[in-house]
Parts: C-alpha cells; structure tokens; sequence
C-alpha cells in the first residue's frame, strides 16, 4: 500500500510504501473492517510515526464497487486521549466521500480511455484505407497543437483538437476508391463526393459519445473565414476554433507534403500562400500562430 496524503504526519511518508504487514493498516485493507487502537504507532509501524506515539488512532477502509481500495487513518493530537465511536463515524463519513470521489475519477479515466480507443480504431481504419492520409493526418495533428498551444486554448479544447486534427479526414473512408485513388484530375462531381467527408466524418464521430464536439470540429474544418466553405457556408467567428485552426494546418500541411502528381513546396512557398488567405479562406488570428508555430519548428 502507498501513503497517499496526509496532515501532520512528516512529509517523508507520503508517497511511502508501506508493507502488508507493517502494522494493522493492512487489516483494514484486507478484511474491510474498521478498527480502534489504542496508540496509532500500532497502525502504521515505520520509524516515522514516532511523532503520534501513543496517541489513540483509528482506520476505515475507503471501498467502492465491492472493493477495498485503501484506507483512511487518523490519530489523535495529544497522547492519552479518546478515541470514540464518534470521531470514528466521522472518519467514516470522510472515506465515503473519498470513495465516490475516486469511483468518479476510475470512471472518468475509463470513459476517456474508451473514447481514446476508438479514436485509435477509426484512425487505423482511415490508414489502411489510404497511407497518404496517416501522413498527412499526423502532419496536420502536430501544427494544430502547436497552433492550439499558441492560442492558450485550455487542455480539454487541445484534447479535442488532436482528435478532430488526427480524424478530420475520417469521412474519406467513404469515398469509393475509383475517386479517392483515381491517378489523374478529378471532375466535378468527383469533387462532390470528395467534399462530402467532412459531413460524412461528423456523422460517424457523432454517434460515438464522448466524441460529439470532435464531430462538429470535424464538419466544419473545410468552412472559409469569408463563408464560402462546406458544406454549411458558416463564416468567422461561427466557425467553430477548432475547425479554423485545422483548416489552414491542413492547407498547409497538404502544399508541403509530396503528391505523385507534383512536388512539396517549400515551407517559406507554403506560409506565403496561407497568408494570401488571411482573412477571406483563414482566421487571421490562426494565420498568425501557424506563422509562428512553423517559425518555431524549423
Ligand atoms: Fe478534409
Ligand atoms: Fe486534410
């Protein structure tokens, strides 16, 4: 077992394993029972305790879900005094408060572990089917965190933003192969179906829970800053921050990557271009933080 936190015990002890059968703490953990002493020393045996010697102590388990999952002890301030059925209610009280605080945090841990596997899952299926979009889907994850981070986004928005930045082009999946791998120009109506992806992609993301504002991050990464994107002609600051950092991160990311039918450009070729967008297909604030983001990186 391992101090976790504590109040008036010397500092050295927490974070401190303690052995099974270093004093009569590990009863509690093991049995489940609650439990009276007369000197606290006989809970926890280390050396250190020697500060609450002989002071009367007591230990409830904190348990959720059927099991034991550590202990909450305490002793009293002065030596010779009581410890009564009372303060032992109390403390009992204080573990319950503990579990469900804890039972919250196991579960929050494994709902985003959830969430995270199935972004790994959709992302590897978005590989298999086209290698140059795991490419370039890491490319474009790295400039928007960077952007992000530039942008003081906080770290549940920049979670967000690596998700919608690794799966913005997950719609692609969708595209027959006939247009996704066709070697030459593709016509018009082969731009159609190609421009659906990003609705396409929101609508996968959206019914997986958890990952419902990653959807619309995703639907909307193709919007222009003047509203003349797709697929629903949102403009500024409607669009949602994501999106618009993810816009131009993937322009960028596409010119300076090579293509079969033409070589990367230059990243000095690449910026001038982005900048030529600034304010009518970019947010000039995201053309800004991409400027020095990619300054930063070289
Ligand atoms: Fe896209
Ligand atoms: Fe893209």
């Amino acid at each position: 077992m391992i101090a976790a936190a504590g109040h008036g015990l010397p500092w050295d002890l927490i974070g401190a394993r303690l052995g099974a059968d270093e004093g009569s703490l590990a009863r509690v953990l093991t049995s489940g029972e609650s439990l009276l002493v007369t000197d606290y020393a006989e809970l926890v045996r280390p050396p250190e305790t020697a500060s609450v010697r002989g002071c009367a102590g007591a230990a409830v388990p904190i348990q959720w879900n059927g099991r034991v999952g550590g202990a909450l002890s305490a002793a009293t301030t002065a030596p010779h005094s009581e410890f009564g059925k009372e303060q032992l209610e109390l403390l009992a009280e204080l573990a319950d408060l503990a579990a469900a605080a804890l039972e919250h945090a196991s579960e929050r841990r494994q709902f985003d572990e959830l969430i995270e596997a199935h972004v790994e899952a959709l992302a590897a299926a978005m590989d298999m089917r086209d290698r140059r979009t795991a490419r370039h889907s890491e490319d474009v994850v790295r400039l928007a965190i960077a952007v992000g981070n530039l942008l003081h986004l906080d770290a549940a928005s920049l979670v967000e933003l690596e998700f919608a930045a690794r799966l913005h082009d997950v719609g692609k999946i969708r595209v027959p192969d006939a247009v996704l791998h066709k070697p030459g120009p593709l016509d018009e109506q082969e731009y159609d179906v190609i421009r659906c992806h990003s609705a396409w992609g929101a609508e996968t993301l959206a019914g997986i829970p958890g990952l419902e504002a990653v959807a619309a991050v995703v639907r909307f990464h193709h919007e222009r800053w003047d509203g003349a994107g797709y697929p629903d002609g949102l403009s500024g600051a409607r669009i949602p921050l994501g999106s618009r950092i993810i816009c131009a991160c993937d322009a960028y990311a596409a010119m300076t990557a090579d293509r079969p039918y033409r070589d990367a450009m230059d990243s000095d070729k690449a910026l001038q271009e982005i900048v030529c967008g600034c304010g009518s297909q970019f947010d000039p604030a995201v053309v800004d933080a991409l400027s020095d983001a990619v300054a930063e990186m070289d």
